[in-house]
């Protein structure tokens, strides 16, 4: 493989502290030197005005293959991914069938070495069938390749199934990834429980549903020792939680989605099914909150719940539309404006967030630009302007409610393994 010359770029690079403008060398897919004024004869890209970060993580997306491939496949959500800057995406094991097995996960990772252009990790459920009765074989699948339990979609009702799952996960070092839904009080919510949902006379969804799983979950993880992470955390009273957890010594870390940083339900237009995700978007107190809780570094993890969804089904409004927004391809333009422009993080917080702190969660050695690793890198203009165009997606899904949205934010090349993924057309 021929070499790499990224030029003039502002590297930020958390794992040794580094925020400085330089160039990085890549040989053979990784990263070979690092520094002020490199020479070498051989392909360059000029990073001037750019932020020059490791490659973005993503610990939470929605893929739909096998099973329901109209609404994406593997390879369009890695090259979505790739148009987003990410070289790492964790897709949720909620496809047809459900991914429940060590042999399914070697199916996946198979299939995605041959149609993926970044890395794909997929993430084991923590029972048969998505049904919350029997345990999967967590350990089978860890060593399959699974980065990861969860249940997403919903959440594991029976606390003595979870305990089991989380003993096993404990003993395997495996992150369980918790999605907190109590359904027996959703009772047939389709936004957050408020003034908006009486206007449109809709069912809501209480605080309540998510925050009751949370401290359960948070407590089985605190007698079992596993390592829990929160998804899609959109209540003010999940970063309490999590920063009490934390003081506490529970192995908690938790996520938080654009969406949910940057839309409250005081934004819902109409009844539009763009807007109906799960978790709702909340209140705004509770959007204040969030990003509290991401500035104080209690919620260290952005995702996306990517959920792509064909434009037919989710032409039915709140009530008929299924619950899930796209977000690979507007995650780092969503942070940078909403949440580094107004200060609530630095360009270093968000690397950290979006890069960094995701590796650490599934213990992955990525998320740096140190000498010796794998050259995943993102090349990030931090001052282009734009409007959202969901007609530029690589996602088969275009359902977002950020259509038309003014943006800060392009990312210009995303390199993966030293090798260019994407490149903005615009270069
Ligand atoms: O909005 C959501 N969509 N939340 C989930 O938990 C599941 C996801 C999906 O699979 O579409
Ligand atoms: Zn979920
Ligand atoms: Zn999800």
């Amino acid at each position: 493989m021929v070499d790499l010359l990224i030029k003039n770029g502002r590297i930020l690079n958390p794992a040794e502290n580094e925020d400085f403008t330089g160039d990085i060398l890549i040989s053979d897919g990784m990263i070979v030197e690092k520094g002020k004024d490199i020479n070498k004869e051989c392909d360059v890209i000029d990073a001037s005005g750019c932020y020059v970060m490791p490659g973005l993580i993503d610990l939470h997306v929605h893929l739909r293959d096998p099973g329901l491939e109209y609404k994406e496949t593997l390879s369009t959500g890695a090259k979505a991914a790739a148009h987003g800057g990410f070289t790492t995406i964790c897709p949720m094991p909620n496809t047809k069938p459900v991914t429940d097995t060590p042999e399914k996960i070697r199916t996946l990772v198979e299939r995605i070495k041959n149609e993926c252009v970044i890395n794909v990790l997929p993430i084991g459920s923590v029972t048969i069938g998505m049904q919350g009765k029997e345990v999967t074989d967590i350990k089978g699948m860890k060593e399959a390749g699974a980065c990861g339990i969860s249940e997403d979609g919903k959440s594991v009702m029976d606390s003595g199934v979870y305990r089991i799952a989380m003993r096993e996960a404990a003993a395997c070092g495996m992150p369980v990834m918790a999605h907190c839904e109590d359904i027996n009080l959703v009772q047939g919510g389709v936004m957050n429980m408020g003034n908006k949902s009486d206007e449109l006379g809709l069912n809501g969804i209480s605080n309540a549903v998510e925050d009751i799983i949370a401290i359960r979950d948070i407590m089985l993880a605190k007698e079992t020792g596993a390592k829990l992470h929160l998804c899609h955390c959109s209540t003010k009273d999940s970063v309490r939680m999590v920063e009490e957890a934390k003081k506490d010594g529970v192995d908690v870390t938790a996520e938080v989605c654009p969406h949910h940083f940057t839309l409250c339900d005081e934004d819902i237009t109409g009844d539009d099914g763009n807007y109906k995700m799960n978790p709702p978007l909340r209140s705004r107190e509770d959007m204040e909150i969030l990003k509290e809780g991401i500035k104080a570094g209690i919620m260290e993890v952005i995702s996306t719940d990517h959920a792509p969804h064909s434009a037919e089904e989710k032409s039915g409004g709140f009530k008929s539309s299924p619950f899930g927004i796209v977000g690979l391809e507007t995650s780092a333009a969503l942070t940078m404006t909403e949440l580094v422009d107004k200060g609530y993080l630095t360009p270093m917080g968000m690397v950290e967030r979006m890069s960094y702190n995701p590796a650490k969660v599934i213990g992955i050695d990525k998320g740096t630009l140190n000498v010796g690793k794998t050259a995943d890198i993102v090349i990030f203009d931090p001052d282009s302007e734009y409007e959202i165009d969901v007609n530029t997606f690589e996602s088969k899904g275009k359902n977002t409610p950020f259509n038309g949205k003014k943006v800060k934010g392009r990312v210009k090349y995303t390199i993966c393994s030293g090798k260019i993924v994407y490149k903005d057309n615009e270069n």
